[in-house]
């Protein structure tokens, strides 16, 4: 079986203090992988690890068979390994949900007209063509959350790296997004509290220690 993302003891350290210490992640085709654990455990720190948003103090990444330390090594994946970030004000830029949709495909190289249609074509499976022209900033949580799912989808990733992608959103739309995922094939580490999420699409689980805050 193939591996996509081969992480050996990594190790992150933030604010002084260590998130996690000596943690691997493989990910295989075929496979969607879920990240549980409580708030604070570092998942969302996981998944930026995986593609050199944080700093590691130690251990190693390697993405699609390519060892990964640099900036000059991270770069050219990020998008052909998608990241839906857990906010999603940090992904979206706009100025209307199909420009933003457009960005990535455009970023990637292809012509405005094919673009476009791709960008269509993501909103369309999200269910969200009806907020094509609305700005990015006027969207409610979970319209956000959609716009910037169809930003990824739209660039076509080999695998993807979700952060509670059904955070915010109401029952019809994190159905819909858990068929969008499960129909689409492609490989995938998620990071979720979502234990229907869960239970539907996880072929493996894997948890993160940390605090435990009882609110979550
Ligand atoms: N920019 C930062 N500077 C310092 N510490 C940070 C920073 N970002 C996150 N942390 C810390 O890293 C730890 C892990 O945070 P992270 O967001 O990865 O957790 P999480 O498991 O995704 O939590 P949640 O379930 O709430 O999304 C937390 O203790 C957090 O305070
Ligand atoms: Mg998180």
């Amino acid at each position: 079986m193939d591996t996509l993302i081969e992480a050996r003891g990594l190790c992150v350290r933030r604010g002084g203090r260590t998130v996690f210490d000596g943690v691997d992640l493989l990910l295989a085709a075929g496979e969607r992988l879920f990240v549980l654990g409580p708030c604070g455990a570092g998942k969302s720190t996981l998944l930026h690890a995986l593609l050199g948003f944080v700093p590691l103090a130690g251990g190693s990444v390697r993405l699609l068979g390519r060892l990964c330390s640099s900036e000059a090594e991270f770069a050219p994946l990020r998008g052909v390994v998608g990241l839906l970030f857990q906010d999603p004000a940090d992904q979206l830029f706009g100025p209307t949900v199909l420009e933003d949709a457009e960005f990535g495909p455009l970023n990637q190289g292809l012509g405005r007209a094919a673009a476009r249609e791709r960008a269509w074509a993501a909103l369309h499976r999200v269910g969200i063509q009806m907020l094509a022209e609305r700005p990015v900033h006027e969207l409610s949580g979970g319209e956000q959350r959609l716009a910037a799912l169809a930003g990824v989808l739209a660039m076509q990733p080999a695998v993807l790296l979700l952060d509670e992608p059904t955070a915010a959103l109401d029952q019809a739309s994190a159905q819909r997004i858990a068929a969008v995922l499960e129909a689409c094939g492609v490989p995938m580490v998620v990071a979720a509290h979502d234990e229907a999420l869960v239970a539907r699409l996880a072929t493996r689980c894997q948890r993160l220690g940390g605090p435990v805050d009882p609110l979550c």
